[in-house]
């Protein structure tokens, strides 16, 4: 068939590298970018520097066959690429709002100021909508006019520890073009994909669109999910004062296929690197836009979510049988085992973690807080040090008061509850995801407090 153009991904974090290795393994020729060393030496050397089931052997494959490299070299990246994808970090600006763009600002103008012949240079990182036509301005300003260098937009849906899965066989490909040349070669970047597709009898849409639409689908689509579990959430508020259980209703309600079970679960909440800090971000640019009224809501999704956090503390107090005043409950010399730091399991992710947010305030209000997580101890301990960190379930619940299973382990939805209760001081446990056989910890003595249950 025709040449496949040859990819460039910048920014090989989570996000980039996951892309390039995954490309790679399509069969495209590529190179990763990166201004960190130290990151770049890694896979170079075959090692993923964060968790990712599955990636460790693509990138080792892909780097044998020849196909994959890295470098933090802007003119190898310029050189090498008909097609340039910007994977760099967006994080949360220090007013705590709207989202930074000067690691995009630095990826793109390093990268223009290298290329020598036509190209195209992609968005992916989550971004306000309205970036694309900055990047186009940028590039203006930084490469030669006459190459015609264009740029398109083309948003990301991956979800950590499904992610080498949702590159492959993405349920929808986005991108928001300007000319039917930017169309033809972001198809052709993607052929990869289809063909796989292909031969699995399955087909991907690819949506083609304008920029803005293309950078708001990310948001929306983000916004929308975080939106269902504060909904679910904002039920489990209500079930807990008219005394009905949440795991039902979300059940019930789930069998209509317009709303669906998936992203129903109601518990401590949506933490993650993406849904918390994105629909604040969404909301600082419909503002600036002039439409803040209608992301007004998303306000609300975020205080429903936090609020979660804090029931916890409250129920924590109930079950100890300490009062709680207004400047929250005094748990002074109890010892509290919470299970779970990251903000989901599979993950080695601590950023925004509920648990690890509930586990802050226990040892706030005077508990001596024990932490286990079967992955995230390394990377919690660095986030909150001030709890103790265990090696394993048994020695976090070892003499505890109370047991606070924050996120959803295998390991802790199988524990046996009849062996915990004889290490344990308290048998009590606060279910914070609903994962826990209620009956089976009940038969076995413990006093159960759900999430939004009676
Ligand atoms: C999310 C989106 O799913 C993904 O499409 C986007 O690209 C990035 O953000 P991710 O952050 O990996 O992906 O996590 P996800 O699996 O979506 O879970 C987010 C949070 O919501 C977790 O803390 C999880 O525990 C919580 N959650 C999820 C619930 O509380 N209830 C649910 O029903 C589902």
């Amino acid at each position: 068939g025709a040449p496949r153009p040859r990819l460039t991904f910048l920014g090989t974090g989570y996000l980039g590298a996951t892309y390039a290795i995954c490309f790679a393994e399509l069969g495209y020729e590529v190179v990763g970018f990166d201004v960190d060393e130290a990151k770049i030496a890694k896979l170079s050397a075959g090692s993923v520097p964060f968790h990712e089931p599955g990636l460790d052997e693509l990138l080792r494959r892909n780097l044998a066959s020849g196909r994959l490299r890295f470098t933090t070299d802007y003119a190898e990246t310029a050189e090498h690429g008909d097609v340039h994808f910007i994977c760099v970090g967006t994080p949360q600006r220090a007013d705590g709002m709207g989202a930074d763009l000067s690691y995009v600002e630095a990826a793109v103008s390093g990268l223009s100021q290298h290329i020598t012949r036509k190209a195209l240079i992609v968005g992916k990182s989550t971004v306000p909508v309205g970036t694309a036509e900055w990047i186009e301005q940028l590039v203006g300003k930084h490469a030669d006019p006459e190459l015609g260098i264009e740029v398109a937009w083309s948003p990301e849906f991956l979800q950590e520890g499904f992610a080498v899965e949702d590159v492959l066989r993405p349920n929808r490909i986005v991108v928001g073009v300007k000319t039917e040349w930017a169309n033809g070669m972001l198809f052709a970047a993607h052929k990869g994909v289809f063909d796989l597709a292909a031969t699995e009898d399955r087909e991907v849409p690819m949506v083609v669109t304008d920029f803005a639409t293309a950078e708001l689908v990310k948001v929306a689509a983000n916004a929308f999910l975080a939106t269902k579990i504060s909904f679910i959430n904002a039920m489990s508020e209500v079930c807990e004062v008219a005394g009905a259980d949440v795991t039902q209703l979300s059940k019930a309600i789930g069998y209509d296929p317009r709303i669906g079970n998936r992203f129903l679960q109601a518990g401590v909440g949506f933490g993650g690197g993406c849904l918390p800090k994105d629909i604040r971000a969404f909301q600082a640019r419909a503002q600036e836009l002039g439409a803040g009224e209608a992301l007004r809501f998303l306000h609300e999704v975020d205080l429903i979510n936090l609020r979660r956090r804090t029931k916890v503390l409250q129920v924590a107090a109930d079950l100890l049988g300490r009062r709680f005043g207004p400047a929250g409950p005094d748990l002074s010399g109890t010892k509290i085992a919470v299970l779970g730091a990251t903000f989901k399991p599979n993950s080695d992710d601590v950023r925004d973690a509920p648990a690890l947010a509930v586990a802050a305030l226990l040892r706030k209000a005077g508990a001596d807080v024990h932490t286990y997580d079967p992955q995230g101890n390394e990377n919690a301990a660095r986030a909150l040090p001030t709890v103790t960190y265990e090696d394993s379930m048994n020695a976090a619940v070892q003499d505890a008061d109370l047991v606070c299973v924050l996120t959803e382990w295998a390991e802790f939805r199988n524990a046996d509850p009849v062996a915990l209760g004889e290490i344990a001081k308290g048998k009590k446990v606060i279910d914070g995801r609903n994962c826990l056989d209620n009956t089976a910890w009940v038969a076995a003595g413990w006093e159960y407090r759900g999430m939004g249950r009676p």
